[in-house]
């Protein structure tokens, strides 16, 4: 299984280009499958979930063609069209690897009356129901039965349109929701929408494909019924989590970064949290320039609660906890999505930093400096986390488990080490 060693101690100087939002490209993707002509996707990350993604639409009867990418560059495009033939299964195989499948499943139900997904285990993060996707799919008229740990749902006369009312927040159920809509007969409204930008997008895409599709960004979307979408061509958005994730490499190393393609609105309250903490953030003609405000001091601690958009995102709870553990000071980080986000914490007291948990918060009490050590990386978000910390910590760290960054972070060893990181990756 691939190790990093990571040595910590050098300033990242450099830029480092941002590859298109994977949250964004995975229920885009998944939404080819209601176009009856060719889709054309660009900025799509080269990454381990995609390819689960596109193996899964390919076994669900869409003809990709996935030219690898060149090395070196950052992201690919992909031409989506259906094949002919409709496979409405998604096995447990590549269920399994990957939650986003379930993203499926509004799609296919909604264009052929039925499909079977095996439903997903939990993960290391918790539990993670998809009750309010199936509710939502009842409520637009479909039967959903579970049978041998696989969800079946069934339309046989088609979806039709409802009000639906989630009682809070969530992203995919909103995104399987509104791809179901698209094509079921009559108006759907989603009350209690989400916000975040990945759904935006692929609300321009199902509108660009010819869904009718309004108020999207807003609490309530509203989404009218059409008989077809055809083919299109799509951009996918810049990744803000990945930006968030270089602003706190640069940041904790005390570095200077240009990060290229970067969109800093839509990162609004991580970026008001971070210029309060001691950063800087420079509009640039490709991006946005990131570095501290005083590269003579150290930044100063802050205090995060997770949120739904625009609130301050979850995956980048992690990263930012980690940046806190060398801040002067005492932060507090709440999460309010996930109940068992904080697997990385064991692991950044292993390298030396001060960390308390309290139920859903965690108190962190900043020190001078991290030490490097081997350590275990749980989710993907949790393992940038962790090159963060080795990239600061005196010494050498090992983070063992690196596949999950793999599934979400495009060339990171690569983009690093062209700033000056010394990340090496062990077989
Ligand atoms: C998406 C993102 C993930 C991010 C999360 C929160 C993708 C592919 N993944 O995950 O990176 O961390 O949003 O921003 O876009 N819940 C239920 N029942 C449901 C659905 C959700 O109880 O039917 C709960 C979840 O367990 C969680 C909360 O609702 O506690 C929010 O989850 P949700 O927004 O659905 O997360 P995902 O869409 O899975």
């Amino acid at each position: 299984m691939d190790r990093l060693r990571v040595i910590g101690g050098i300033p990242l100087q450099g830029e480092i280009t941002i590859s298109g939002a994977k949250n964004a490209a995975l229920p885009i993707m998944a939404a080819s499958l209601l176009s009856e002509g060719e889709v054309i996707l660009s900025r799509v990350p080269y990454l381990a979930d995609i390819t689960t993604m596109a193996h899964l639409l390919m076994h669900c009867g869409l003809d990709l063609s996935m030219p690898s990418a060149t090395p070196g560059s950052f992201g690919y495009s992909l031409s989506l069209k259906p094949s002919g033939k409709a496979i409405t299964d998604a096995p447990y195989d590549l269920v399994r690897k990957m939650r986003a499948s379930i993203l499926v499943l509004g799609p296919l139900v909604t264009k052929y009356g039925r499909a079977t997904v095996s439903m997903p285990g939990g993960c290391a993060i918790g539990t993670r129901p998809i009750d309010l996707h199936l509710k939502g799919l009842e409520r637009l008229g479909a039967t959903v039965t579970l049978e041998g740990g696989d969800v079946q749902v069934t339309a046989p006369k088609g979806l039709h349109g409802a009000d639906v009312t989630f009682p809070f927040i969530t992203v995919t159920g909103t995104a399987n929701l509104m791809m179901a809509a698209t094509l079921a007969k009559g108006t759907t409204r989603i009350i209690n929408a989400a916000k975040e930008p990945e759904v935006v997008d692929l609300a321009k895409f199902l509108n660009a494909m010819g869904a009718k599709i309004s108020g999207v960004g807003t609490e309530t979307m509203t989404i009218e019924g059409v008989s077809m979408l055809g083919g299109c061509t799509h951009a996918i958005i810049p990744d803000r989590i990945e930006t968030g994730t270089y602003i706190a490499a640069a940041g904790i190393t005390n570095g200077d970064l240009e990060l290229i393609g970067a969109d800093l609105d839509m990162l609004s309250v991580v970026k008001g949290e971070l210029i309060d903490a001691g950063m800087l953030f420079e509009a640039t003609s490709r991006g946005v320039r990131v570095c501290r405000a005083d590269k003579n001091k150290p930044l100063r601690s802050i205090n995060i609660k997770t949120e739904p958009y625009p609130g301050f995102p979850t995956d980048l709870q992690a990263q930012i906890m980690t940046l806190m553990t060398v801040a002067q000071g005492t932060s507090t980080v709440t999460e309010t999505i996930f109940e068992n986000r904080f697997m990385h914490v064991a692991e950044l007291l292993r390298m030396g930093a001060n960390v308390q948990i309290h139920g859903s918060s965690a108190v962190v009490t900043g020190v001078e400096r991290l030490k490097g050590a081997p350590v275990m990386a749980t989710d993907l978000r949790a393992s940038a986390s962790l090159v963060i910390a080795g990239l600061a910590a005196e010494g050498e760290t090992i983070i063992n488990r690196i596949y999950h960054l793999d599934r979400g972070y495009e060339m990171m060893e690569t983009k690093l080490n062209n700033c000056g990181a010394s990340i090496e990756r062990i077989v």
